[in-house]
């Protein structure tokens, strides 16, 4: 039995021989953060760098919760056990503890909304919508993004076309001339690093806007938009086993609601176990990693399964009880701590635009307010190789990062050259609600070790 030790499994340094992590935590992905296994061996990364870093790796930091702060899950620490990153497990929010308490987050689709299964589902949902009663021939999307999602949306017949822009390279959408009747466009708070001027210049096309807000739901630039329909994943910053939502703020006509599919009743389940088992793994150790990851891997890949289905009621029910608000303002303090921990490592970067002045503080009339809260940190590495060897090392160390997104094989390949080069070199490192500042400082020494590793590698030559 793992009873939760930091590093608690002693075997082979990164895989127990079946292409799982040791540790637990999904590190292996499809890069995407999904809770899957796999890429081992694809790194350049050397075992014996690895393992420098895992047995150089003590104790989790002790913490003093500080008053007023957000409620923590912090049961699993009573084994020691401590990792960052990796899918969700079952919140515990104390009693008490709820948005009632804690101050409820402005939901921007207050109001007429769909709630669906998954973000894929509302945008699928709104574009086949859009094709049969608004005559939408042709959707642009941004040149950076989610291919799983591209793929769904190529599935709904729509035709697709591309408009540069990436992360660090905001788009101002296609060149009018080049739009033509029957387009609509996309545009996404891609890491939740947009604000309202990059906004502003996008909306400028004149085309009908879908605008994703997968990344930061609750932002005021979500809040505030003008835009004909937007929609979001929940699921990726919430705790909720499924749940995509669908929304008008020009109160533009919404899809019928659609009812919840038998194949999706039944991934939220498995998701929901599997976010119940690793939240009883981490506080006691009884539960194999195996087991929770399996049913996490099964539950994530039906929710790409079948048609479009509505959320199921439970989801919906939580997504009222989660301190949303709390939760956003953790992720806050977070991904500025670690950010200053990251600034001055030799051979990266945080990659958030102007940082901190075009996050932190927008004016909205004489209110300052955040446009939006970065979904993690984005850092750029020097080279794809060190990318590899920090994504690997933090693996070790039970600290997940991903490669949002991989372009290596696009759905439409007119991507590009610098945008497929960002996707190579960059991890996200996540810093929501489950982490304290101080362990986004642990983060950072790693990311600093596994440098100073790769530096010392290459001046060797090893
Ligand atoms: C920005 C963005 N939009 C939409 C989606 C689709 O969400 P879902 O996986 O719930 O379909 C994702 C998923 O990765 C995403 O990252």
């Amino acid at each position: 039995m793992n009873n939760g030790a930091w590093k608690y499994d002693s075997d082979n340094p990164m895989t127990n021989g079946n292409g799982k992590h040791p540790s637990g935590v999904a590190i292996l992905g499809d890069d995407e953060g999904h809770c899957l296994h796999g890429a081992n061996g694809t790194s350049d990364v050397r075992h014996d760098s690895v393992e420098t870093i895992r047995s150089g790796i003590g104790k989790p930091v002790a913490r003093t919760p500080a008053r007023g702060r957000t409620p923590v899950d912090d049961s699993h620490r009573k084994d020691g056990a401590w990792e960052s990153g990796a899918d969700f497990h079952w919140p515990e929010v104390a009693s008490g503890s709820g948005p009632a308490a804690t101050g409820a987050a402005a939901a921007p689709w207050d109001g007429d909304f769909r709630a669906y299964g998954s973000g894929r589902d509302a945008l699928c949902a709104l574009v086949a919508h859009g094709m049969a009663t608004r005559g939408w021939r042709r959707l642009w999307m941004p040149t950076y993004y989610c291919q799983r999602v591209v793929a769904a949306v190529a599935a709904t017949g729509i035709e697709l076309t591309l408009y540069p822009d990436a992360p660090m390279d905001p788009g101002q959408g296609p060149e009018p001339e080049a739009c033509r009747a029957g387009d609509v466009l996309l545009w996404v708070n891609t890491l939740g690093l947009r604000t309202r001027p990059e906004l502003l210049a996008v909306a400028s096309t004149g085309l009908e806007r879908i605008e994703d807000h997968t990344h930061d739901p609750w932002a005021p630039l979500a809040c505030r938009s003008w835009s004909d329909w937007c929609i979001a994943s929940l699921r990726k910053t919430v705790p909720l086993p499924d749940g995509g939502i669908l929304w008008s703020p020009r109160r533009r006509e919404l899809p019928a609601a659609a009812p919840v599919t038998p194949e999706r009743r039944a991934a939220s389940l498995e998701r929901m176990a599997a976010m119940s088992l690793k939240q009883v793994h981490r506080a006691t150790g009884a539960i194999a990693v195996g087991t929770y990851q399996e049913l996490a891997a099964a539950g994530e890949a039906s929710l790409g399964a079948g048609g479009i289905s509505g959320m199921t009621a439970w989801s919906e029910q939580l997504l009222a009880a989660w301190p949303i608000a709390a939760w956003r303002e953790q992720r806050w303090r977070n991904f500025r701590r670690l950010a200053a921990a990251l600034a001055d490592i030799p051979g990266v970067q945080v990659a958030a635009g102007c940082y901190p002045p075009n996050l932190g503080a927008v004016t909205n009339g004489h209110r300052r307010e955040r446009c939006a809260i970065p979904f993690g940190v984005p850092l750029l590495c020097r080279s794809a190789a060190l990318a590899a060897l920090i994504r690997r090392g933090l693996a070790a160390a039970s600290v997940v990062a991903d490669r949002l997104w991989p372009l290596d094989e696009p759905v439409l390949p007119a991507i590009p050259w610098a945008h497929r080069d960002f996707s190579r070199r960059m991890l996200l490192l996540y810093c929501d609600m489950r982490f304290q500042e101080e362990e986004m400082e642990r983060v950072a020494g790693l990311v600093r070790r596994l440098c100073r590793i790769y530096r010392g590698a290459a001046e060797t030559g090893s």
